[in-house]
């Protein structure tokens, strides 16, 4: 009895020293292991680190010129869509328009009405065209951000009493009409309309006239108001001989769906049918397309009609980029250092404004009658889309679009 108690005792003690040197074995093998994994971590830390660095400073440096001005001039099966895209890129060239340009100008008793403009690249077009004496008008789908945005721009430049804003929701057709009604009560003459409000890739939704809201606000909208303003853009361009309409579209017009353009509503408005970096694409190429066939009708009335992308530009229209995104800290991450790297590369959208504008109201533009044409930074022309240039398209873009409205 007494051996066998000792024997358990000595078997227990040395149970409990295997399973502690076990366990010492388990911690020694999780302490190389987690030293393993900190060491490749640092490791990796410090090649993205270098590389960020050396990326970073290439692109800081002269030797990325060359680089720059490849992609510059790189054509891709659909033609130049890369033309001046950002500042870099337009590194060496000519702008076609500028600050200078803008400042020589006396707009003194001209109205302009510019859609979209309590922020980014339309309140920019606004706020420069206040300084040339015009009468702008910011039109706006929030009264309370139009306020706000007129105060700034009046603030900024001093011009008090031709500076002013009217409400206008481009995805509903009601309130165009609304719209377009008040504004010739208000108004008896419009010598440049700037067609800049857009929204970009927004998850699928039907605007409360029933049309998919990127082709509808985008493109439907501004076709509506084009047509109903029209009769007062006449009548400016018989007084002083010319006036402008200007479609601020996209590079994102040379990525379109294989079509172009869907030919149906049914087809805009297929909810499975619909990629929202396309149908953006399909809006964008909708303008150039309108506006090639908005300069064709009216040339022989002096209204000046064309199209432009106005670069990458620091504004609020990725708004709806990372809503695909759910984790909110890898949205901040990847939303912060978009913005950074953004940020470094693409325009401000007060030299952005540039295109826009030189298509509005450049004198040489004017001067020469270009119409119908369609523009890159810094007021480039060049080729739009094959799409663009395919007139049946075009054709029948514009009848949908009298359907779609009910313009006819
Ligand atoms: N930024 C770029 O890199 C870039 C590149 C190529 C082309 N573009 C084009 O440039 C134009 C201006 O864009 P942005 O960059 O200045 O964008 P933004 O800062 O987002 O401004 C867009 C403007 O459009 C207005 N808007 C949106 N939906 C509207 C509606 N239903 N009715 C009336 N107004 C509406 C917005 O009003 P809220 O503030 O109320 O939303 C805002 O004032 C767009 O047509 C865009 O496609 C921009």
């Amino acid at each position: 009895m007494q051996y066998s108690s000792q024997f358990c005792s000595i078997y227990i003690i040395l149970f409990i020293k295997n399973v502690l040197v076990g366990f010492g074995d388990h911690l020694q093998n999780l302490r190389i292991v987690t030293m393993w994994i900190f060491s490749c971590i640092g490791k990796l830390f410090f090649v993205v680190v270098t590389l960020s660095a050396l990326v970073i400073g290439f692109l800081n440096s002269d030797a990325s010129t060359p680089l720059f001005q490849y992609l510059d001039q790189y054509e891709t099966e659909r033609g130049h869509r890369f033309l001046g895209i950002c500042p870099a890129f337009h590194t060496g060239k000519t702008w076609g328009f500028t600050h200078e340009d803008l400042a020589r100008l006396d707009l003194t008793g001209q109205t302009i009405f510019v859609t979209g403009a309590n922020v980014g690249l339309g309140y920019w077009t606004a706020h420069h065209l206040a300084n040339t004496g015009a009468h702008v008008i910011l039109g706006c789908r929030s009264k309370r951000k139009c306020d706000a945005a007129v105060d700034s721009i009046r603030k900024a430049t001093g011009k008090d009493s031709s500076v002013t804003g009217m409400v206008v929701d481009l995805g509903d057709f009601s309130s165009v009409r609304a719209f377009a009604e008040q504004f010739s009560q208000e108004y008896s003459e419009l010598d440049s309309l700037v067609l800049n409000a857009g929204i970009m890739v927004p998850p699928f939704s039907l605007t409360v006239d029933g049309i998919e809201s990127q082709i509808a606000v985008n493109h439907f909208g501004h076709f509506l108001l084009a047509e109903l303003m029209m009769p007062l853009l006449l009548k400016a361009a018989k007084k002083r001989g010319v006036a402008t309409v200007v479609s601020v579209s996209s590079s994102a017009s040379f990525g379109s769906y294989p079509e172009g353009i869907l030919p149906t509503l049914e087809e805009m408005n297929n909810k499975d049918r619909y990629q929202r970096k396309l149908a953006y694409g399909q809006s964008k190429l909708a303008n150039v397309l309108f506006a090639q066939e908005l300069a064709e009708r009216y040339k022989d009335q002096n209204i000046l009609v064309n199209s432009c992308h106005p670069g990458a530009v620091r504004t609020e229209l990725g708004r709806h980029m990372m809503e695909s995104v759910t984790n909110e800290h890898v949205k901040a991450v990847i939303q912060s250092s978009f913005e950074y790297v953004f940020g470094k590369i693409a325009w401000k959208p007060e030299d952005a404004a540039l295109t826009q504008l030189y298509a509005a109201v450049s004198p040489e533009l004017k001067k020469a009658k270009i119409t119908g044409k369609y523009f890159h930074p810094i007021a480039r022309q060049i080729q739009p889309d094959p799409h663009a240039r395919n007139m049946s398209l075009q054709k029948s873009l514009w009848k949908l679009s009298e359907e779609a409205t009910a313009l006819k």
